[in-house]
């Protein structure tokens, strides 16, 4: 049966990104793949074009959609108008909506660029670890939230962490049965000794790990867990963690692989379906040059193959023709470093292309 396949390319340099991703796909339809790809906007661009940066129309395209390939939203552009209608509430909006709490956030660093990493090479040589970010609750969504005046004039901001133990338990399990897959550690990210809420995950995580007795747990403080993937990261297999914890450590997980430009990440329900999107921004800066790196958005193609369309096969091809090209020298910018060649978002692509 025919996969749909929702394209969302998004502000700044997703569409020249997204662009690769689609070839690559495309490029299997020869060899059996049957899907059908269906384009909306999100982002910036749904908002200039309908007032609101997840349009009901791409909201429907998504839930009728087998999968998503997402680019990257925001821009200058749109950082002055209100939080409500801003690009990002788009992505948060269409993550909330499809229920879609499972990120998956692998580093895996290829050998060929272990010089591109600002880290010695042998602290990242062979470096494979998984993030299991929660995405669809804690700060990012708690309620109330908001900026408050205060009887004396003065303004207050306000955030709310929040978990319930259902949603710790159900990332919980992800992360356990990813793990069952690798090395069967998991390392559970909190701030237990500070946040009452994060005393709770990590309590809960405990009595969850019961149920996976040949699975590893430990805990570690965030800020310590930051320290330690800098200092030597090869000690981690999974990490789980919270919204916020895991969009920064994801950050800087990825500069251990030479850039950010490298990392793909699954966002999952709990059916397997998923948004599938680079982990970088939409890096207005370099928007519309032909200069991005489309590998974190090719392998993110390759991540929907193998965890919603079932297509392991060729999710693995892509993940060799990646290998492949990056054997052959080829380097977008990010990623250049002497003797090898540069090229541009397109040649990449087309190279990868060239290379399945
Ligand atoms: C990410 C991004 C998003 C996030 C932004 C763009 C809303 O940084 O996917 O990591 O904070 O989740
Ligand atoms: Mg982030």
């Amino acid at each position: 049966m025919t996969k749909k396949i929702a394209v969302l390319a998004g502000d700044g340099i997703g569409p020249e990104i997204v662009a690769e991703a689609v070839k690559v796909l495309n490029a299997f339809k020869q060899d059996g793949l049957d899907i059908e790809l269906e384009y909306g906007l999100i982002g910036g661009a749904a908002y200039d074009e309908t007032g609101s940066p997840l349009p009901d129309e791409t909201l429907q395209m998504a839930k009728h959609a087998d999968a998503i390939l997402l680019g990257a939203v925001g821009g200058y552009k749109w950082e002055s108008l209100d939080i409500s209608v801003r690009p990002e509430k788009g992505l948060l909006g269409i993550r909330s909506q499809l229920n879609l709490f499972a990120n998956l956030r692998p580093a895996l660093l290829y050998p060929q660029l272990a010089d591109a990493s600002t880290l010695k090479p042998e602290v990242v040589a062979g470096l494979d670890l998984m993030i299991v970010r929660e995405l669809t609750g804690g700060i990012y969504f708690g309620q109330p939230r908001g900026i408050r005046t205060l009887e004396n004039g003065e303004k207050e901001g306000y955030n709310t962490l929040v978990y319930r133990e259902s949603e710790i338990n159900r990332i919980g399990r992800v992360a356990f049965d990813i793990a069952r897959k690798r090395q069967s550690r998991v390392c559970s990210v909190d701030k237990a000794n500070v946040l009452e809420c994060t005393e709770l995950w990590r309590e809960t995580m405990t009595t969850l790990s019961k149920d996976y007795a040949d699975v590893e747990l430990s805990h570690m403080y965030v800020d310590n867990a930051a320290m330690q993937l800098v200092r030597a990261p090869k000690q981690f297999d999974v990490m789980v963690t919270t919204n916020m914890f895991g969009d920064i450590l994801s950050d800087c997980a990825s500069m251990l692989t030479g850039s950010i430009g490298m990392l793909p990440s699954a966002s999952l329900d709990e059916n397997g379906k998923g948004m599938y999107e680079p982990i970088h921004g939409s890096a207005p800066d370099i928007a519309g040059q032909n200069i991005a790196n489309p590998l974190a958005t090719i392998l993110s193609a390759a991540m929907m193959l193998r965890y919603t369309l079932d297509q392991p096969a060729f999710a693995d091809r892509i993940e060799k023709a990646v290998s492949k090209v990056l054997d052959q020298g080829l380097r977008t910018a990010d990623i250049f470093s002497a003797g090898t060649t540069r090229v541009t978002t397109a040649e990449m692509g087309d190279a990868v292309v060239a290379a399945l």
